[in-house]
């Protein structure tokens, strides 16, 4: 049977960039979806014009003047750090790695631990509204096979990948395997999860990705075996996911490390086939359309044009830069430049699992940026970043995003009358006599000042999961 949600909606229609977000916005305060029984949305308008249907029976579902939003979408998340918010790690990414996360990951070895862990950590997406993750995984296949199972049984959308490290520091032993492991470890998950043919994967809600931790993690060799595997599962609609350009500590930082390491002209270039020394090529690219690279807090020109010809995205993630002392991804800049930027938690160097928060963080820090470079935020970018963005970068747009009939129905119910400081505000706060001027700042409102409490219901392909 299919169902007609009624309540206000938001989202942005058509496909477009986030300089174009702000044409592309759609506020229906008395608005219905109506969605078949497939999950896909047949229809979004207002209610009192909702298609009349003769003979087949509708079911009305009435969120009063609760919030229809497309479901949120995080583009970097990690699984074995499900435990480990705001661990005290006293430096920045490389000591916090070191003394709180290594030895916090290596405990998922624990089948049964881990099996709480893939409960607790679906829990809490579907509690925040978040419909799609793409997830940075265990190294250990007892875990993955937890999460993998966990996202299925639940009806999750999801992109996951076992976290590949094959060389490190003492902290990190029990997280690495040898090269020839790593490889057969990825590719069997590939080959377990990976939906097996297009019209499987046209259908599937969950993929496999290839999730080298970053490049500090993996050979020149691995590197160079990823590069093959991902020739080999490319055109399978298999992912590719790592950190780039994330802290920038002078001298003994992440970055620094890298290009003194691989002795490359470019961090990305170590991703892109070119890991040998002066960035000589010495295997297969590993970006392109289905590839998502978190951070990219210190992109050079030249890093970021390169992105934007092979279409790989960005996972923005400025909780946890913030709290790593990363820096900020600079955002003219990177707009500029023309990629495409989604957003993530960095759940456990992010502090919320909610993606509105990331929303409101990016806002602070880009209006931060030192002169001239402040900007504030469009509300309408802010919900690209979360909804349609995201979707873009995971190449799910055709799919998920926004409300426009035929995509599939992700949503997600946020309730102000569950969060008073939201409810008061939207309620009573002072809004511009201007129609256009007041759905921006109710927007606004709604994103910078929600709570997770106030996320009532969370749908995926229409079907309730919260
Ligand atoms: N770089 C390598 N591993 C990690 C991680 O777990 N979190 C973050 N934020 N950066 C990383
Ligand atoms: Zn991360």
């Amino acid at each position: 049977m299919s169902t007609l949600h009624r309540g206000h909606i938001f989202h942005l229609t058509g496909s477009p960039t986030v300089t174009e977000a702000a044409d592309a916005l759609v506020e229906i305060p008395d608005g219905a979806l109506l969605i078949d029984d497939d999950g896909r949305i047949e229809w979004c308008g207002r209610f009192g014009e909702r298609p009349q249907r003769t003979g087949a029976p509708v079911e009305i579902v009435d969120h009063g003047d609760a919030f229809l939003l497309p479901g949120f979408v995080d583009t970097h998340i990690h699984f074995p750090q499900v435990n480990s918010i705001d661990a005290y790690g006293g430096g920045q990414l490389l000591e916090w790695l070191n003394s709180c996360i290594f030895p916090a990951e290596a405990r998922f070895a624990d089948a049964e631990f881990a099996a709480g862990a893939a409960r607790e950590f679906c829990h809490r997406l579907i509690s925040a509204g978040t419909t799609t993750s793409l997830v940075f995984g265990s190294a250990f296949p007892v875990a993955q096979e937890a999460l993998f199972g966990e996202y299925h049984k639940r009806g999750l959308r999801g992109v996951i990948g076992r976290g590949i490290q094959t060389v490190g520091p003492e902290a990190a032993a029990p997280l690495i395997t040898g090269e020839d492991d790593a490889i057969r470890l990825t590719r069997e998950e590939i080959e377990r999860w990976h939906p097996k043919t297009p019209e499987e994967a046209n259908q599937a809600l969950v993929y496999a990705a290839i999730v080298p931790r970053f490049s500090l993690s993996v050979t020149t060799r691995t590197l160079a075996a990823l590069g093959e595997l991902y020739d080999h599962y490319r055109d399978a609609g298999v992912y590719f996911t790592s950190h780039l350009n994330e802290n920038n500590r002078s001298g003994d930082g992440e970055i620094a490390a890298v290009l003194e390491l691989f002795e490359v002209e470019s961090y990305l270039d170590t991703y892109d086939g070119r890991f040998l020394p002066g960035s000589k090529r010495g295997g297969s690219s590993l970006l392109g359309r289905r590839s998502v690279m978190a951070h990219c807090v210190h992109c050079t020109d030249a890093e970021l044009a390169r992105m934007a010809e092979v279409e790989t995205s960005i996972a923005h993630c400025p909780n946890s830069q913030l709290f790593l002392g990363s820096g900020t991804m600079p955002w003219n800049r990177t707009v500029a430049a023309g990629v495409n930027i989604a957003a993530g938690t960095d759940f456990a160097a992010g502090d919320s699992w909610f993606m509105p928060y990331v929303l409101n963080t990016a806002f602070k820090a880009h209006i931060s940026e030192p002169e001239p470079d402040g900007v504030s935020l469009h509300p309408a970018q802010l919900l690209h970043l979360g909804t349609l963005a995201g979707a873009r970068a995971l190449d799910l747009e055709d799919r998920i995003g926004n409300f426009d009939p035929g995509k599939e129905a992700d949503m997600v119910v946020i309730d102000p009358a569950q969060w008073e400081p939201l409810a008061n505000s939207l309620e009573w706060g002072l809004r511009a006599d201007d129609p256009v001027k007041q759905t921006h700042g109710r927007l606004f409102t709604l994103l910078m000042a929600c709570n997770e409490v106030a996320v009532a219901e969370t749908y995926v392909r229409g079907r309730r999961l919260r």
